[in-house]
């Protein structure tokens, strides 16, 4: 092994709290939904029974409607707000009340084409768990069968505040009851690296709203933020695929059925992201009923959708223009580009593993390794970070982030 394998092997290791494992020591002491899932691809190079463990660990939590959280807190820590008192969903364990974006099931699938019969028995256990995470987000959070699931947080999409998010959250009126609230990552983390306070408060806000509301499954009609996220929307059709391939192996005619239909139904929804005029993918505000303004690295994740054509892919070069390297979350050419603050411009690893896989896929294998060697140039200079600046490289955020590490080992290193 070479000094950069050790050093990601130590980082799970290290990030390891028994069964789960934070994606960075302070800034976030809990297990985190789509970290945990890429992360057991990590795991998985190593030791396939902690990957699935990883796995297992999370879904030990998901609801009885079928909602996986995208925080549990395991155990307490005075380090993290919001912590459960404010999100207020009395669930055993403890977590918050909102998803984030379903990777899982592409996860188990690459687990289970890599391992042996153990991990085909895990996958199948887990099986029923997955298809009730998607059956959830294909009625509670697409009640009218549109094709198109709704997002009701910015916290759900995993890039909190992205410029895509903009309007549709400062439609979002700061609630004059707001409770008081002290912000424990500007204390982790340099703040400009972070979310403003403006934000914050709509984030809190949202928050607050959705528990008086008791988490009840109308929230997706009453939210004032309410967003079908391009990325959200492609993470779940690939997934959609690959429980549909899980169904198949585990002989689930059933399920394959209601996958298929979810399928189906995902391709037509799909027009409204593309902005005709530039062939680029942006979100769709489900309130002003049109497109977000901003589009960001999100919408080249059509490629992992397996929906990206060659227009698309002739998009990614020019994404580039002016950053050293990609893939930015923002173009650098965008007013509202800052190369250095969460999710409006810097680069986000596992971002850029599921657009270079598929683009891969798409038989743009030049383009796809161009983003793999970027991201290893990356690592290779600042190390394990959270995030990294598309102008200069600088690691920022979390240090020694284990999505980070677990990208070095199941995507960049070199290798066969
Ligand atoms: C945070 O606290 O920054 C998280 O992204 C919310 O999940």
């Amino acid at each position: 092994m070479t000094s950069l394998d050790d050093q990601a092997a130590a980082i799970l290791r290290g990030n390891d709290r028994g069964g789960y494992t934070v994606p960075t020591a302070g800034l976030y002491p809990f297990q985190w939904n789509w970290d945990s899932c890429l992360v057991a691809l990590g795991w998985a190079t190593f030791d396939m029974d902690r990957a699935f463990t990883e796995i297992e660990t999370l879904f030990s939590a998901q609801w009885p409607d079928g909602m996986v959280p995208h925080i549990v807190f395991h155990r307490p820590d005075p380090g993290y707000f919001p912590g459960p008192d404010r999100w207020g969903t009395h669930r055993t364990p403890a977590s918050s009340g909102i998803t984030q974006p379903p990777v899982a099931a592409s996860c188990v699938r690459r687990l289970v084409e890599a391992g042996d019969a153990q991990a085909e028995a895990r996958a199948r256990a887990l099986f029923p768990k997955l298809l009730a995470s998607h059956r959830w987000f294909h009625t509670v959070r697409d009640p009218d069968g549109t094709g198109l699931v709704t997002t009701l947080h910015p916290w759900e999409t995993g890039m909190d505040n992205s410029p895509a998010w903009d309007e549709a959250l400062a439609r979002v009126e700061i609630a004059a009851d707001l409770e008081p609230y002290l912000r424990k990552d500007t204390g982790h983390v340099d703040p400009a690296m972070r979310p403003t306070k403006a934000e914050y408060d709509r984030y809190m806000t949202l928050v607050q709203r959705f528990r008086e509301q008791g988490w009840r499954h109308d929230i997706t009609r009453t939210s004032p933020f309410r967003v079908a996220d391009v990325g959200t929307n492609c993470i779940l059709l690939r997934a959609d695929s690959d429980l549909l391939a899980l169904a198949i192996r585990f002989g689930e005619h059933e399920a394959t059925t209601e996958i298929r239909a979810w399928i189906d139904r995902a391709g037509p929804a799909f027009a409204a992201f593309v902005d005709p005029s530039t062939g680029l993918w942006h979100s769709y505000d489900r309130v002003s009923q049109s497109r977000v303004p901003t589009p960001t690295s999100a919408g080249f994740l059509a490629f992992w959708a397996g929906l990206g054509d060659a227009k698309l892919v002739s998009l990614v070069e020019p994404w580039h223009d002016r950053t050293s390297f990609g893939v930015p979350s923002v173009r650098a050419t965008d007013p509202r580009f800052d190369s250095k603050r969460y999710w409006r411009g810097p680069i986000w690893l596992v971002v850029s593993f599921m657009i270079a896989e598929g683009l891969r896929e798409a038989g743009a294998g030049a383009l796809a390794e161009r983003v793999r060697n970027d991201s290893r140039t990356l690592i290779e200079r600042a190390g394990f970070f959270e995030y990294f600046d598309p102008l200069d490289g600088a690691g920022l955020g979390g240090p020694d982030f284990t999505w980070t590490a677990a990208m070095w080992l199941a995507w960049i290193r070199p290798g066969p």
